[in-house]
């Protein structure tokens, strides 16, 4: 089971030709009112990928809050660790070049309100995979990660966005996952932050595949689909989530990670960071397609089980 301490927003998508400088308007298409939020996202990635995925964080009561929860909900991803706040539900304003390239800001709103003590320690088994990233307060998403360290499950952090790490944090990690520009504000080179991971730090380059630094010093390097892509909005969580759901599943990291390149490029074939999520069956012909894949990859792949869907709440 995978557990997702994290944001949950609605995005406002604005598409445009080119994305403006500093003062500068652009006239752009039809808005869309989507959800999102890297947490939500990274959830729904895991889910469609077949795992079974629980949501931890906060929303508020307004009309933003259903966007937000709805498509979760309908997935089957369990939103009773999903509390509601006064605070308006976060909002993301999101523009879109026409070469699929973004620009993000977050109103964070409820995310604020995300709370690490609502997660009961039942939740916290060994076969439990905790999953954070930077868009609920970062102390929060460490006291979560130190009762999780303790309790033996296995830990991920996409550092996004990037913020500075207390070299405490990195010992509490499994799996930090950050592109090349979190990976740049990193205070070690990435062989050194890899040597302090239970496993590795994955960097994560687009179009150039993603590299996993593993602790023993080996480096593993995955390919990217070759695609031209309409949004790389949610491309980052959904390699993110399918990562989790495969290493949740037992693959080895190598199988994970494919499964994640594959999922990550076609997320990037429509506009909005969810509406393009693949699902398992769309994942295991995906990876067939990346380079040097080998044929028994599409079985492993589609080896995340099944689950039943699980009861919405909030
Ligand atoms: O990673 C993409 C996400 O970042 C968007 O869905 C937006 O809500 C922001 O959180």
């Amino acid at each position: 089971m995978i557990l997702v301490f994290g944001s949950l927003n609605v995005d406002l998508l604005v598409p445009v030709g080119r994305l403006p400088s500093p003062g500068e308007t652009v006239l752009g298409g039809d808005y869309g009112l989507l959800p999102g939020g890297k947490g939500a996202n990274q959830a729904l990635a895991a889910r469609r990928a077949g795992a079974m995925v629980a949501m931890a964080g906060a929303v508020g009561t307004d009309a933003f809050a259903e966007v937000a929860l709805a498509r979760l909900r309908d997935a089957g991803v369990d939103l009773d660790l999903v509390r509601r706040t006064a605070r308006p539900t976060g909002c993301a304003a999101i523009m879109v070049g026409a070469d699929g390239e973004n620009l993000i800001a977050v109103a964070s709103g409820a995310n604020h309100d995300a709370r690490a003590a609502d997660i009961p320690d039942a939740v916290l088994r060994p076969q439990t995979l905790v999953l954070c990233q930077m868009e609920v307060p970062a102390e929060e998403s460490w006291s979560l990660l130190r009762r999780a360290h303790q309790a033996g499950c296995r830990t991920m952090l996409n550092l996004a966005p990037a913020t500075p790490l207390d070299p405490e944090v990195l010992g509490l990690l499994d799996i930090l996952v950050a592109n090349e520009g979190e990976a740049a504000t990193l205070a070690a080179a990435p062989a050194t932050v890899a040597a302090r991971l239970g496993v590795g730090l994955i960097v994560t380059r687009g179009a150039a595949g993603v590299i996993a630094y593993r602790r023993d010093g080996s480096r593993l390097d995955t390919p990217a689909l070759a695609i031209n892509p309409v949004d790389t909005t949610g491309a980052g969580d959904t390699f993110t989530g399918v990562l989790a759901a495969g290493l949740d599943a037992d693959l080895s990291l190598a199988d994970a990670m494919r499964c994640g390149s594959a999922a990550a490029g076609l997320a990037c074939l429509g506009p909005g960071a969810q509406n393009a999520m693949p699902d398992q069956a769309a994942i295991s012909a995906a990876v067939l397609r990346l380079p040097r894949a080998r044929p028994s990859l599409r079985r492993e792949c589609a080896g995340i089980p099944r689950v039943p869907r699980g009861t919405g709440g909030a």
